[in-house]
């Protein structure tokens, strides 16, 4: 007769499925002016994260007020750098990776994206499809990472819903998939349908603008009621429209979403705060928790008992009392521990990750702990660079983050001959936060430095920081160049690229070729008569 053993006793192992599974860890990508700081601070209220929405807004101002370098975002009325938010909601963690607003963006902005599982693109019902819009939709694209609708502004007149859906086809080549449908536009704007449940979710327009959370009912779509409190007409125009959709429409299909085939739809007035909680509970529910991310020898899965991150983003002196540098790290396997010691691989040596931070609207809090999708800000003393993998143990690197091509490019010459040494370390500093590359004239070390900047605002953010952080005063001359494009293949040679002055060949920090373009034209004449061994590609790493 066989005895049963008392079972050994198991250490309490955290369970990691449960927690990854309740990360989403996500972005806003919109045009300026759509309502992205408006969103975000809905979706803190909504959160429990903030109790009165003008929050966000007042910190800013009060962090301008501390903060010497930001002045120039002040002085621009535009934030320059990014944030990450953090909040539980409804038993699951929210991690909102800001990214900045402005037409003049950075590298940052891409990099951002590179740590996000899913993102919302904000559009305005009155502008559409914006020049911004597409350019960081493209970038979502490339990475595959799966979009989420929300048409803003809906309490103003704006295009018609269907109208909406077809630009986003047509303009993005994506299809939607609306979750709700609005009920009304403009003053007459009532709430959303949620095509999910059947239910309307009506709101009440009185009140504090949107400073709190909205009063709001749900009803079903047949109640006498609602039909006469909306009228026949515009209740017969929802059902109508609701028919229409559910024939002609494409159903909710996660792979589809997944693959960026389909964009979940929702409508709603940040501003007045409609439809902001439908859309919070649908998307968290919806969207994807954090994935696996490769290395060159496979995919690191998210559960797997082995601590990973990465370095997405570097910020320097976000305090400047502090003098700080901090290294924002998205964790993409295990668990993470305040006080951890990992292996830092690029560097071959262990490092102990005791000063971490997480972020909530720029109040920064000490994180104990924290799983895939966490972002964690580490105190950096000048360890990390951007794409550095930590790991609770060998292994394999994850791939780069790309670098983007430039468009904006300049010569840049100290004012004072001595400063040199100060203008070397200042632009490694902020090529390695990502605002600027760095580029040189081929067999001219440092002599000649060419910096290119995604967006043209880097380069007031450069002269500002080199004069107050590293005391070097600089002259840019622009240059009039549009485009670089990286050179890889066999049998290299400039001559095939430097034809008048179309073009200049040059070579990136790590040593790698790249030809600067004035324009399309000149790079697509340098692409039919280039040797067929040659590639030209638009991000490099
Ligand atoms: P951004 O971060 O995307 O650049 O946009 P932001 O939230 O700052 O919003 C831009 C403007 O649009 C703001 O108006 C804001 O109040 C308004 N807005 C945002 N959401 C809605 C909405 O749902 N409906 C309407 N009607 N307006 C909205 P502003 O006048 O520039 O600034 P403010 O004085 O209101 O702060």
């Amino acid at each position: 007769m066989s005895e049963t053993q008392p079972a050994e006793p198991q250490p309490q192992a955290p369970d990691l499925a449960r927690e990854v599974g309740r990360r989403r860890t996500f972005a806003i990508i919109s045009h300026p002016d759509a309502g992205k700081t408006t969103l975000t601070e809905k979706l803190l209220l909504y959160g429990g994260a903030i109790h009165l929405a003008g929050a966000v807004k007042a910190k800013r101002a009060s962090r301008h007020a501390t903060s010497d370098w930001m002045e120039l975002e002040k002085q621009r009325g535009i934030s320059v750098t990014t944030s990450v938010m953090s909040f539980p909601y409804n038993g699951a963690i929210v991690n909102l990776l800001d990214t900045p607003g402005h037409q003049d963006f950075s590298e940052d902005t891409y990099r951002t994206l590179s740590a996000v599982d899913s993102a919302v693109m904000l559009i305005d019902a009155a502008k559409g499809v914006e020049a911004q819009t597409k350019k960081l939709f493209q970038v979502c694209r490339l990475r595959g990472i799966p979009i989420f609708t929300f048409i803003n502004k809906l309490d103003r007149h704006g295009k018609d819903p269907l109208d909406l859906m077809d630009e986003i086809e047509r303009v993005l080549g994506i299809r939607s998939c609306p979750l709700n449908w609005p009920i009304g536009m403009g003053p007459g704007f009532k709430g959303v349908f949620d095509r999910r449940t059947g239910k309307l979710h009506l709101f009440d327009a009185s009140g504090r603008h949107g400073e709190v959370k909205v009063e709001g009912r749900t009803s079903d779509v047949n109640d006498p009621a609602i039909v006469s409190a909306l009228g026949e007409s515009a209740h017969r125009r929802l059902i109508e429209e609701n028919e229409m959709l559910d024939v002609a429409g494409d159903p909710f299909d996660f792979e589809r979403v997944r693959q960026g085939q389909l964009a979940p739809m929702f409508f709603g007035s940040a501003m007045t705060n409609f439809g902001v909680e439908p859309f919070l509970n649908a998307f968290l529910d919806l969207a994807p928790t954090p994935a696996p991310r490769a290395t060159k020898t496979g995919e690191v899965d998210p559960t797997s008992e082995r601590f990973t991150g990465f370095i997405f983003k570097i910020q320097a002196n976000m305090d400047p009392a502090h003098h700080d540098r901090i290294a924002f790290m998205r964790i993409v396997s295990g668990r993470f521990e305040r006080g951890m010691a990992v292996r830092h691989l690029r560097l071959a040596k262990d490092v102990r990750l005791s000063s971490s931070t997480q972020f909530l609207a720029q109040e920064r809090t000490a994180v104990e702990e924290g799983y895939a999708g966490d972002v964690i800000g580490l105190f950096d003393p000048g360890l990390f660079r951007i794409g550095d993998t930590l790991s609770g143990g060998a292994g394999e690197p994850f791939e780069g983050i790309p670098r983007f091509s430039p468009e904006h490019f300049a010569k840049v010459r100290v004012k004072e001959a001595l400063k040199r040494k100060q203008l070397l370390a200042g632009l490694d500093q902020l090529s390695e936060e990502g605002a600027i590359q760095v580029f040189r004239q081929r067999g001219m070390g440092d002599q000649h430095l060419l910096i290119g900047a995604v967006g043209a605002l880097q380069f007031d953010v450069l002269v500002f920081r080199l004069k107050s952080e590293y005391g070097v005063e600089i002259i840019l001359d622009r240059m009039p160049f549009a485009l670089a494009r990286w050179v890889s293949g066999t049998g290299y040679d400039p001559k095939h690229f430097e034809r008048g002055e179309s073009a200049v060949c040059v070579e990136d920090k790590d040593g790698q070729p790249i030809v600067l373009f004035r324009n399309e034209w000149a790079l697509g004449y340098a692409q039919e008569h280039m040797p067929k061994t040659l590639e030209l590609r638009e991000t490099a790493g």
